[in-house]
Parts: C-alpha cells; structure tokens; sequence
C-alpha cells in the first residue's frame, strides 16, 4: 500500500501521487490518471495553470471511484490575489474539477499579495470545502512573512526538489515548522536530470530496479511527499512500484553528495519573474 504521511491538522496525504504539469491534452491526462488509479495511485496533483482541470475532473468522474478515496490537490495561479478574487477562483477550479470539496489548494507562486489569499483559504478550510492549505515554492522568509499575518500555518509546501537540487536546509526549516515537504519534479523535470547519473545507476542496479525508482525512493526515505509525472503507463506503473526495498545509508549519503543547488524551475527569489507571472493565467 501507499503510506499515508500525517500532516499537522490530524489528517493525511498519501505519500505518492500522480502530477499532471505539462500533461497540456485531454486523452494524455485521461490516460495517465486511468493508469495511476489502476496502478493504485489515489492522489492526483493538479493546478489552475496547468490548463487540465477539466480533465482531471472528467478522468476522475470516469473512474467510478469514491470521492472519499481520492486526495486532489489543485492550485492558485499567480494571476489571482486578494481575497474575494481567491473564492472566486477556487469556485471556477471546483467547477472544472466537478468536485464540491477540495483535499489540497496550495497558492502556487510567493507572488506579492499572497497573505489576503491565504485568509481566503483560511475561510475555506475553515468552511470545509477545503481538507487542507498550503503553498508552493515558498522559502523561509517567505513562509515566516505569511505566517506572522495570518492566522492558520500551512500545512505542506510543494518545492522544486530532486538530487541535484536537494533543498537540504528548506527542508530542515519545513521539519521545524510541522510543514510538509511535497517534491515537485522529484526526478528532476526530465533534462540533464539524475536519472541519467552514474551514482544512481550503480544504486538502481544493487537493487535491481530503475534509476526513476532509486531516485523517487531516496525521496520516500527522505520523508517527502512525491508527484511524479509521466504520460507513459509502464513509467506510471513503474513509479507507483517503490515501497518494496529501500536505500541503505551509505547510498542516501552517496545520493545526498550529488546535490548540485541547480534548479530546473523559476526561483522564488526573482521579484520580476513573479510579477511577470501575475499578468498571465492558464497555459489552457
Ligand atoms: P514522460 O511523461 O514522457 O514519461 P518530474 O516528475 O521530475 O518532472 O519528471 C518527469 C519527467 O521524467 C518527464 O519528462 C517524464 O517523461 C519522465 N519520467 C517519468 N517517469 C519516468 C521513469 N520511470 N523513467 C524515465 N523517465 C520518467
């Protein structure tokens, strides 16, 4: 089974999921969540931004699933700040989701104008139609600025995290605080990434399985939450494939050496790059 992580309201997360970023038409999104869900998966990561929402909800409908059994996240692009403009997203999200509760809705960017949002949210929670709040790609002084003004602490924190970027003191601080380590691009968003690297390769063959699964089960040990995306139903099957052996410590040490501080996505420090993104919306 796919462990559930606690998070620091009482309720969980399972600890793998499904993501869908860059998953831009509708039968690779149907399939990939088809695929998931039969593999096992009951997590499914999307966002406003990703342009699939509708997708997503449609897939979800089609499973016959239980909506108790399924955890969806979803998040607020950065085009949307303030507090009435937040419930009025969140209704349009729900609405292409076809879902009338939320598990996760994280504010997607620290773009300025975040601490009305997340009261937004907080009145959602509070309300209900949200199981649990969070963020995505706050670092420290960002989380503590939130924090101080508002009045519910996130619960997880969806990071760019993978070996050659390991977030090693971030996710030190989110251990300190209770808040949840999420892993976006665990393997590294597909380029110059770590699965191509020698050290996992050795680490993936002493096991006998693939450097995808060294690579997202160095971040199961490292108590993350992770969110794996492939269009590919062996990869989707593969991924869901990484609770039956684990890495001993001298290879999360040899894993832990390859951390490079080289991201793949925007930073979160780049002022200009937020406010650039505020004044754009959904990929769809
Ligand atoms: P694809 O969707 O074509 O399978 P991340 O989740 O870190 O952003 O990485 C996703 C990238 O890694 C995608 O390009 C995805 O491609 C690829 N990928 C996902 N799972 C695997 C796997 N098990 N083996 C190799 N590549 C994978």
């Amino acid at each position: 089974d796919i462990p559930q992580i606690p998070l620091a309201n009482g309720n969980t997360i399972p600890q793998l999921g499904l993501g869908v970023f860059q998953v831009d038409n509708a039968e690779d999104t149907k399939n990939s969540i088809k695929w998931a869900l039969a593999a096992g998966y009951r997590h499914i990561d999307t966002a406003a931004y990703y342009g699939n929402e509708q997708w997503v909800g449609e897939a979800i409908k089609e499973s016959g699933l239980d909506r108790s059994e399924l955890f969806v996240t979803t998040k607020l692009w950065n085009n949307v700040r303030g507090y009435d403009e937040t419930k009025q997203a969140f209704g349009e999200s729900m609405a292409r989701l076809g879902l009338d509760y939320l598990d996760l809705l994280l504010i997607h960017w620290p773009a300025p104008g975040y601490v009305d949002t997340w009261k937004a949210m907080e009145d959602l929670y509070r309300e209900g139609k949200i199981k649990n709040i969070g963020v995505s790609n706050f670092e420290q002084n960002q989380l503590e600025d939130l924090m101080s003004q508002t009045e519910i602490k996130p619960m997880i924190d969806q990071i760019e995290t993978h070996p050659y970027f390991q977030q090693t003191e971030l996710h030190a601080y989110l251990e300190s605080q209770g808040i949840q380590h999420e892993a976006w691009s665990p393997l590294g968003g597909g380029k110059n990434n770590a699965l191509g690297d020698p050290v996992i390769a050795k680490i993936a063959a002493a096991h006998n399985v693939t450097p995808a699964q060294a690579i997202l089960r160095w971040h199961i040990q490292r108590e993350e939450v992770v969110i794996p995306k492939s269009i590919h139903e062996e990869r989707v099957a593969q991924n869901r494939d990484i609770f039956a052996f684990g890495l001993d410590e001298d290879e999360m040490q040899a894993i832990a050496k390859l951390d490079q501080g080289k991201r793949v996505g925007p930073d979160p420090q780049n002022l200009a790059w937020l406010k650039k993104s505020m004044t754009y919306g959904s990929r769809a």
